[in-house]
């Protein structure tokens, strides 16, 4: 039995059902069951329904939903789809009555307004996800203390020393911004889209403002076919998922080279890491190279959700359907690599080596600048001293006062005392910089800016 029965003789081919039935979509009941109480509740206020008629339904659905909620629905064959089977299973509940449901409806406002619902609970949940993340960073660089100094990294070449706790905050306030990324979509996901059915709205007296109250929304659609026809929201969810990935994808990147032997910055607690069939030595760090692969599939998501809305004609077209696989798939994606990278970070010890004390001759040239050298000479200089140690095959840590003051006349002999990475961090104290005042002041902002979140 399908919802069009009465239009379409016979039973429907297989390779049609097989073919365009919707089972992604069951992931939707609970919001399926919500958004129908809501507009049960709407029909019967404003009289399209009796009270009576209306309570026995939202009794039916609120049955349904103890059912959902204790994984006790059952979806069978012959559902086309979510909203099908809700409504099949009402009437088995409830009788002739449940065929009621669907007044002034259509599944093309329903699961518009069912997705909606789905990406409130989401966003919600990214966003508690993300700053507990970014809460592990912020803990893991309170507990390194100013003296773990690594060196900052440019095209992959020791830069300048700075502290290991300042690049893990790099991670939490590019995570706070993608946090921050989902609670503005938030105020996208305030409009209810039910009640403006196929198309074009209804000829009975529905009003889509109780509807979209009492699913606790401030607002209702102004337009019926794109209420039916957009799915730009998903798309900018998505969106936030993917950009949220590509960070994540960053900061395993950084994890597997700093698991490294070459590296050695940290090692991995064994329950979060993994080991090999084959090599018995191996540790891997498996959490990290899956959260940055994972970022690969929601780019593919992300591509995905933009091309099937590329081009549709208004309103509301099939293609739609396909929203939701990709949707679900970078949203699991995301919720899995935030909890499983909380973890491997909550429970990884870190131990850098120090930086090369090359790293030091950006400080030797502001010494100089100090002393008024304009800073091209100072560079000048500074770089002469790179060129001839490591011509000399020398590093700066044999660095003498000599070769200081051959280099240029204003250098000093405390300047040597430049090149202990301790010092130069401690040094550099400009405002959102490498040093331990900086990284103190980053800590309490993150804090107070995370501080809503309860872990
Ligand atoms: N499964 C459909 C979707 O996800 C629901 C809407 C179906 N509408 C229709 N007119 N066939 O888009």
């Amino acid at each position: 039995m399908t919802l069009w029965e009465g239009r379409l003789a016979g039973i429907p081919a297989s390779a049609l059902w097989d073919f365009t039935v919707s089972v992604a979509d069951r992931r939707l009941l609970r919001d399926d069951i919500d958004g129908s109480i809501a507009h049960v509740g709407m029909l019967g206020k404003v009289g399209v329904l009796s009270r009576e008629d209306a309570a026995a339904i939202i009794e039916g659905l609120q049955a349904i939903a103890q059912e959902a909620r204790a994984h006790e629905f059952i979806f069978l064959e012959t559902d086309e789809d979510v909203h099908s089977a809700v409504e099949r299973r009402l009437i088995e509940l409830v009788g002739p009555v449940g065929g009621m449901l669907h007044t002034g409806r259509s599944r093309n406002d329903q699961v518009a307004l069912d997705l909606i619902l789905y990406m409130r609970r989401g966003v919600a949940g990214h966003a508690k996800g993300l700053a507990r993340l970014a809460l592990v960073l912020v803990d893991a660089a309170s507990g390194l203390g100013p003296d773990m100094v690594v060196p900052s990294y440019t095209h992959l070449q020791q830069a300048q020393p700075t502290l290991l706790s300042h690049h893990l905050l790099a991670y939490a306030h590019m995570l706070a911004r993608e946090r921050w990324r989902f609670l503005d979509l938030s105020t996208r996901l305030d409009s209810s889209p039910l009640g403006a059915g196929a198309s074009a709205g209804s000829s009975l007296p529905l009003a889509p403002q109780e509807s979209a109250d009492l699913l606790g929304m401030s607002g209702a659609f102004a337009n019926s076919l794109e209420a039916v026809g957009s799915r730009d929201r998903a798309t900018e969810y998505v969106w936030c998922c993917a950009r949220a990935l590509v960070t994540l994808s960053r900061l395993g990147e950084d994890l597997i080279l700093w698991a490294t032997r070459e590296f050695g910055w940290i090692t991995l607690a064994d329950e979060f890491a993994t080991g090999s069939s084959a090599l018995p030595q191996k540790k891997n760090p498996d959490i990290a190279e899956l959260a940055r692969g994972k970022a690969a599939g929601a780019i593919g998501g992300l591509t995905a959700m933009m091309a099937l809305e590329k081009g549709l004609p208004m309103s509301y077209n099939r293609d739609l359907q396909e929203d939701k696989e990709h949707l679900f798939r970078v949203d699991d994606d995301l919720a899995g690599a935030c909890s499983a990278l909380a973890g491997l970070l909550a429970t990884a010890r870190f131990h850098p080596p120090p930086p090369a004390s090359e790293t030091a001759a950006l400080d030797l040239a502001e010494a100089l600048v100090g002393r008024g050298v304009p800073f091209r000479q100072a560079h000048r200089a500074t770089g002469g001293i790179a060129a001839r140690l490591a011509a000399e095959g020398r590093g700066f840590s044999s660095l003498g006062v000599g070769d200081l003051i051959d280099a240029h006349p204003s250098f000093k002999p405390s300047d040597l005392e430049l090149l202990d990475p301790v010092v130069s961090v401690k040094r550099r104290a400009t405002p959102g910089g490498g040093s331990p005042e900086s990284v103190a002041s980053q800590i309490a902002d993150l804090r107070e800016a995370l501080s809503d979140v309860a872990l």
